[in-house]
Parts: C-alpha cells; structure tokens; sequence
C-alpha cells in the first residue's frame, strides 16, 4: 500500500521503516529540516538499535523516502499516519498544536481520487479521533471547498506500544495491534495494512530475529474511543507497577528482605507476571509522565479525581531522590562534594532523556551544592544540546567520570556498565562509594572491588547466621568490614 508517515521522531521513523520493510511504499514527512536532511543521507537522527541498517533494507523492498513536503505523498497515499510529538502543557495537558497542524495539512492535500485512512499514532487524550476528523475536514474546506463531499476518508486510532531501545523488534513482533475505528472501510484499509504482521508471513531481519514462540498477532478492533483509553491505561498500569515494585522495595530494605528476590516470588505468579518489577530509581521517559497527567487531566474534566494515578506520580518523584538520601547517609555533608552519575538516558539503548531521573538527581544535587559528573554511552550529546542549563560535567569515559569523585550513583542500567573494571574505577575516586539506583551489580562483587556499596531494596543490616540470598552475602561482607 502507499503509505505517509507525519513526524520523524522515535515513532514515525520506526514506524515508517517498519512499514516499508514489510512491503508497503512509505513516505516519511517531517518539518524539521535538519532531521530530513540526515535521513535523507542515510542516518536515523535518533539512536535506536538496528534503525540504520533497517532503513537502507526498507529501501530495497517496499521503497522509503523523506520529504519536507506532504505532498504529493499524502494525496498519493491510501494510509496516512500522524506520529508527531503530543508534549505535556505546564497544566498536564496535552499540547495538540503539531497534531492540530498535521490533520489540517492532511486535509488539504486530500483529492477525490480514493479512499483514505488518517491514522494517529501519537498518543492523544480521549476524544481526539473526532478532533482529527474535524480538522482534516477544516483542511479540505480550505484547500477544495467544491470537492468536500467527494473526498472520502476514514479516522483511525492506532495507538503505538514501542518501547526505545527495542522499538524494531516491539513492532515487527508485537505483542498486539489496536485498531480504533468508526466505520468497517476504515477497519477494511488498517487490516490490509497490518495483515503481513498478524500473519507474520515476513522474513526476520537479520539484525532483529523473531522472538521464540511469537505466534499470530491479535488484532483488536475497537471504538476510537477505547483505542485511546487503551493506551494511556496501559502506560498508568506499567507505571504503577513500576512503582509498586519501588514501594515494595523501600519496605524491604528496611525489615532486611530482598526486593528482587520477593519481586521474583510475586513475577512467577502468572496473574501478575514478572516484567516491570524491577527496583530503582523509578520510570521516567517522554510517555509514562506525561501520560498519567493527560489521564488524570481528563479525568478531573469528567468530574473524577483518580487516587491511584496521583499516588504513582508521587512515588515516582520520591523515589528519584532516594539515591540522594543514600548519598547523605553515606557521605552525610553533599555540599562540596563531587558525585559521578553513571548513566543519563532515560533507560539504556536510548539516546532519549526526556523526563529522566539523571536530569532529576543531577538539579537536586546541584541545588545541594554538589559538583555532579555524568557519563553515558550514548546520550552525551543530547544532554549538552537539550540541558545547557545543567551545570554539569558531561564526561567522555567511565574513567574520566570516576576520578575525583566522592560517590559514584548508577542511574541507568547500561549493559556495558555490567562489565566496568570497578577496582579500576575505584582507585581514581576520592572515597569508593557505589549507590546503585538500578541493582546492576553484584553487592558482593563491589565490596570485593572496595566499594561501599548500597543497591535499591537491598538489605544493609547485618543478617542472622545462616541468611541466605545475595542481600546475606551483601550484608554478611558489610558486616566484615
Ligand atoms: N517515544 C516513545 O517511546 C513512544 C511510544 C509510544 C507512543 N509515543 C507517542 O508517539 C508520539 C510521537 O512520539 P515521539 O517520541 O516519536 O516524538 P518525537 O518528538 O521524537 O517526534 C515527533 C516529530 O514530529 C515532528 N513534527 C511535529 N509537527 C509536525 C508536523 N506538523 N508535520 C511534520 N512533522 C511534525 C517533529 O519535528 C518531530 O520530529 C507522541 O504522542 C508519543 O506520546 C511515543
């Protein structure tokens, strides 16, 4: 099919390479001339694993390009998708400035020659199918006032469940579609669209293997309505887990149990599962966030306040700022003091530090009159582009960020962090101090490289004889020293 993707950001690029890689010839819209103009040359302006080669690969099946102009792609196309950003508004609201601009510019390249699918993939509050139909109709009036009735065109809602980092694979093998749609030709156009991933009757990449057991993929077909319900549910139930599992964690260490073992004993129960259980310094990123306040904004629209969804904002901001309150028991004075933020992307394989908890402990500390450091593999360059304001110090390797520090916090749990000399790192800090916002190491590893060490939800008591479990071992060696 010919297909228009508006907005080349983490979604639309995905999307669009995807797309064209199971056949269908996409066209890839941006008005960020600069973003174009890189893709345009070959390189994905986002670091998403694997995006790179998957889009030189689309190239050869069913054909992508990248244009500044909607048109002629959009009036050549039966499906066109809206991926444009939906940023939060200081009240929590969603701001639908680009989404208000992309529909009306749909609509006026839109002729009678077919029947079209405006679909919109970024995430909107409740109710926006029909705000996206009124504008493409406000675009029609205003580019073929004459033609109005016999330009043909269907709204869909097709919410986006990728997560950065593995956004391909999230998407050539997803766990479900959601189609949100008011009429059957609209239903009709998505099913022909996404029926090569239903089916699975592609070959995988080569980069992007299909995961063991991946089967048929369900296609649910719901009221537009519901479509949009559905994603912001689900990111409020992921966020909530999250921060179950943090609150969980801050009781355990405490009474002297280990979070990631009780996590482990809840996850095996299959009516909860164990993704999305893991202790550390919360979520963060450009969704979840903002996403429960356009929840919670609708909400208070309706006439209802939703408990639930403000406790996990406020879990979440809390739990950013633990690994502060571990510094100070630690290091007990953090004014003067020089603290190493491994880690500044929101999660690792992302460049993305929209709503980190890096940026978060980096002001805190900051405001406490701490020096910060911070290192990551990718997102680097996005910080010093996006925070100039951050007075810290963005440093090029693992050992530049170590020397002089007083405590080292990891805050992203990057692979290649797993593997750090740590008696290396150690011995260019001024104290050895190791808070690990994400549990990635080992306690006793550390301890053996000289490190005090403190996770999340990991005992720091002496346990009795006989203990057990990696927070025995951790507290049995802090009990040592
Ligand atoms: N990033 C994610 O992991 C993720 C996952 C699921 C859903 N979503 C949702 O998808 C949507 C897009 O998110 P994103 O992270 O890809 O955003 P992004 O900010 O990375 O990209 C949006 C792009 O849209 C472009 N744009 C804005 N207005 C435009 C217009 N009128 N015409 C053409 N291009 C325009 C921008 O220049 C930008 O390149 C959001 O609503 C988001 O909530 C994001």
């Amino acid at each position: 099919m010919r297909v228009t993707v508006i907005g080349t950001g983490y979604v639309g690029t995905v999307t669009g390479a995807c797309l064209a890689y199971l056949g269908h010839r996409v066209t890839c819209v941006d008005t960020d001339q600069s973003k174009i103009a890189r893709l345009q040359r070959g390189e994905s302006p986002i670091y998403e694993p694997y995006l790179n080669e998957l889009i030189a690969l689309a190239a050869t099946r069913g054909g992508i390009d990248f244009s500044v102009s909607l048109e002629p792609a959009a009036t050549e196309s039966e499906v066109i998708f809206i991926a444009v950003g939906t940023p939060p508004l200081p009240s929590g609201e969603a701001n639908l400035t680009y989404l208000e601009a992309a529909a009306r510019a749909i609509g006026s390249a839109m002729d009678p020659s077919h029947f079209r699918v405006v679909v919109n993939k970024s995430t909107v509050p409740v109710g926006s199918g029909n705000l996206v139909e009124a504008l493409v109709r406000d675009g029609i009036m205003e580019s073929r006032p004459q033609q109005r009735h016999a330009i043909k065109f269907g709204v869909a809602s097709n919410p986006e469940f990728l997560r950065e980092g593995c956004a391909i694979s999230d998407s050539l093998y997803p766990d479900r579609i959601v189609v949100g749609a008011a009429d059957e030709r609209t239903l009709a156009t998505m099913r022909e669209l996404y029926l090569p991933l239903v089916t699975q009757a592609f070959e995988s990449p080569a980069g992007v293997p299909r995961p063991a057991g991946q089967g048929i993929v369900s296609l649910l077909a719901t009221s537009l309505t519901s479509a949009e319900m559905i994603k912001y549910s689900a990111n409020a139930f992921l966020a909530l887990k999250i921060g179950f599992a943090n609150e969980m964690a801050n009781i355990c260490e405490r009474v002297g149990a280990e979070a990631t073992a009780v996590m482990a004993g809840i996850g095996l129960d299959t009516r909860i599962g164990s993704r999305f259980l893991n202790p550390g310094v919360g979520w963060g990123g450009s969704c979840f966030g903002k996403d429960i306040h356009a929840l919670l904004h609708t909400a208070h629209e309706y006439g209802y306040d939703s408990k639930l969804l403000r406790a996990s904002i406020e879990v979440n901001a809390a739990q950013r700022l633990m690994v502060i309150q571990k510094l100070q028991e630690k290091l007990f004075i953090l004014k003067g003091r020089t603290i190493g933020l491994l880690g500044l992307a929101f999660k690792p394989d992302t460049d993305d530090i929209r709503d980190a908890p890096s940026l978060h402990i980096a002001e805190r500390l900051l405001q406490m009159d701490a020096r910060v450091k911070a290192y990551d593999p990718v997102a680097i360059e996005a910080c010093r582009q996006q925070r100039p304001d951050l007075k810290i110090r963005l440093c090029d390797s693992p050992e530049e960020l170590a020397e002089d520090c007083d405590a080292l916090v990891v805050v992203t749990e990057w692979q290649q962090f797993r593997t750090l000399d740590l008696v290396r790192l150690g011995s260019l800090m001024h104290t050895r101090i190791l808070v690990d916002g994400r549990n990635l190491f080992l306690p006793e590893e550390a301890l053996a490289a000289g490190f005090d060490y403190t996770g999340i939800g990991r005992s720091s008591r002496p346990r009795a004889a006989g203990a057990n479990g990696p927070a025995g071992a951790a507290a049995a060696a802090e009990t040592e020293r």
